[in-house]
């Protein structure tokens, strides 16, 4: 993706969640300038990649295959290992009209998926197979405490307020439907290096064309800006 792209889409997205009444923490606002003389006291968002996050799964076409995504918290593996502490994360992601977000499972992971407002959420879903591919088996899940039961491959609608859990290993997709929709994730710890299992080989983060500065940092940013930044 071209910076100038993800510039312009961190300017939108920031106006949609601000008509919403979704306001984000102060390090969302932090400049490049302003990362560069950051400390060690803010290690918790580049190591556990908190922030703006952007991707086109490797599509080279956001608006067809691409996912907006801001995490507000995550804990961390150590988190996750010894079951103390931080062990959950929050994210919020924008999914546009038809703009989709490619069939995916997490290994670790169990999510909720909520409508926040805006349009419709549209979700597929399908059991994987032990050989991790698409099961032709029925769904059952919780959708805000209510035990449902879907077909294999049957698209869910989750209207303004609604959610949807999915748990470890269920394949998931999901777009946007009558109009943008503000998505929220409640979830385990997220590792986006190991716990993302996609049907179909996806980059998860972008390669960027440098045709201008950053407006703000991207999670995957932090290592040219951070410079207290440990591998
Ligand atoms: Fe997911």
């Amino acid at each position: 993706m071209k910076r100038s792209e993800i510039n312009t889409t961190i300017r939108q997205a920031d106006a949609f969640m601000k008509m919403h009444g979704f306001r984000l923490p102060p390090f969302a606002y932090w400049t490049p300038e302003a990362w560069a003389a950051k400390g060690e006291e803010v290690s918790e968002i580049v190591n556990n990649n908190l922030g703006w996050d952007i991707t086109d799964f490797g599509s080279g076409d956001y608006q067809k295959v691409g996912l907006f995504l801001f995490t507000i918290r995550n804990g961390s593996l150590e988190n996750l290992r010894t079951g103390q502490g931080k062990t959950y994360a929050e994210k919020v992601l924008i999914a546009d009209v038809g703009q989709v977000t490619p069939m995916h499972f997490h290994w670790h992971k169990t999510e909720d998926i909520i409508n926040r407002g805006g349009g419709r959420l549209a979700i597929k879903l399908y059991n994987s197979t032990p050989d991790e591919q698409l099961a032709d088996t029925e769904i059952t899940v919780s959708m805000d405490g209510v035990r449902r039961t879907f077909k294999a491959g049957e698209t869910v609608m989750l209207d303004v307020g609604e959610s949807i859990t999915l748990p470890t290993k269920l394949y998931h997709e999901f777009w946007g439907v009558d109009g943008k929709v503000l998505v929220g994730e409640v979830s385990k710890v997220n590792d986006d290096a190991n716990d993302n299992r996609f049907l179909e080989p996806a980059g998860r983060f972008p390669d960027i064309e440098e045709d201008e500065p950053p407006f703000y940092l991207l999670v995957g940013d932090y290592p040219k800006y951070y410079s207290h930044y440990l591998a």
